[in-house]
């Protein structure tokens, strides 16, 4: 059976000034997933929000919250994620010295444990502690900022995590992130994703209901094949 593509509104896209009422808006738009971009200016060019702005969001959903860590070192904020309420932790692939170690962390502490490939890191790097995580998430544009053009060169990527994980019997989600909108989720869909991060095409519409059911619409279509 087919698994079940979720649709994970990024807030990075939202108004900061409002933001408990924007995940509310995304949440009743039907977002499935609320995804939350942690950047520390080191390993992206671009700075966001810590633990404690996740911490007052868990409040205001009932969604699981999807922690995506742009950081260097991120063990030193697993913890304080964990605690703040994250569901999924994901840690960037190109971060870490002790990928296995990181995880066994994120494990530990009772979160989902994700890692994040920069669209120029192959998947092979992933191989050997696909045993050990719930989640791949391959960014579709180089991380730091919403609003960027998708780079195709990922579609082939989502293809080979999905056969790496079929091949060991796992069920591993397979997230992409960066430059979706209504024209590419079909084909990110069809190649295997299960989770679709979407930032701008989400937030910044005329209407967030109108365009979270065509992109649900659309999703239904490609899940037909
Ligand atoms: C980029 C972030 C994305 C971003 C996607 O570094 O990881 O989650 O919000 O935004 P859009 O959908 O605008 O490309
Ligand atoms: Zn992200």
């Amino acid at each position: 059976m087919k698994k079940m593509v979720k649709i994970a509104p990024s807030i990075l896209a939202a108004d900061f000034a409002r933001l408990g009422e924007e995940v509310i808006r995304a949440e009743k738009a039907g977002g499935d997933i609320i995804h939350v971009d942690i950047m520390d200016g080191h390993f992206v060019p671009n700075l966001t929000i810590g633990p404690a702005v996740v911490a007052s969001l868990k409040k205001v959903t009932s969604l699981p919250l999807d922690v995506h860590l742009m950081v260097e070192e991120p063990d030193r904020f697993i913890n304080d994620f964990a605690e703040a309420g994250a569901s999924y932790l994901t840690v960037h692939a190109e971060t870490g010295y002790h990928l296995e170690r990181t995880v066994n962390f994120i494990r530990e502490k009772g979160c989902k444990a994700g890692i994040a490939l920069n669209p120029a890191t192959p998947v092979e790097n992933i191989k050997l502690v696909l045993e050990e995580i719930d989640l791949v998430l391959i960014m579709s544009v180089n991380p730091g900022f919403g609003g960027q053009e998708f780079i195709p060169f990922s579609i082939p990527k989502i293809s080979q995590v999905k056969k790496m994980a079929e091949e060991i019997g796992r069920e591993i989600e397979i997230e992409v992130d960066g430059g979706l909108n209504l024209d590419n989720v079909r084909d990110v869909v069809m190649a295997g994703a299960t989770i679709l991060v979407i930032g701008t095409t989400v937030f910044k519409a005329k209407s967030i209901n109108e365009t979270m059911a065509v992109l649900k619409k659309r999703v239904g279509e490609a899940m037909q094949g």
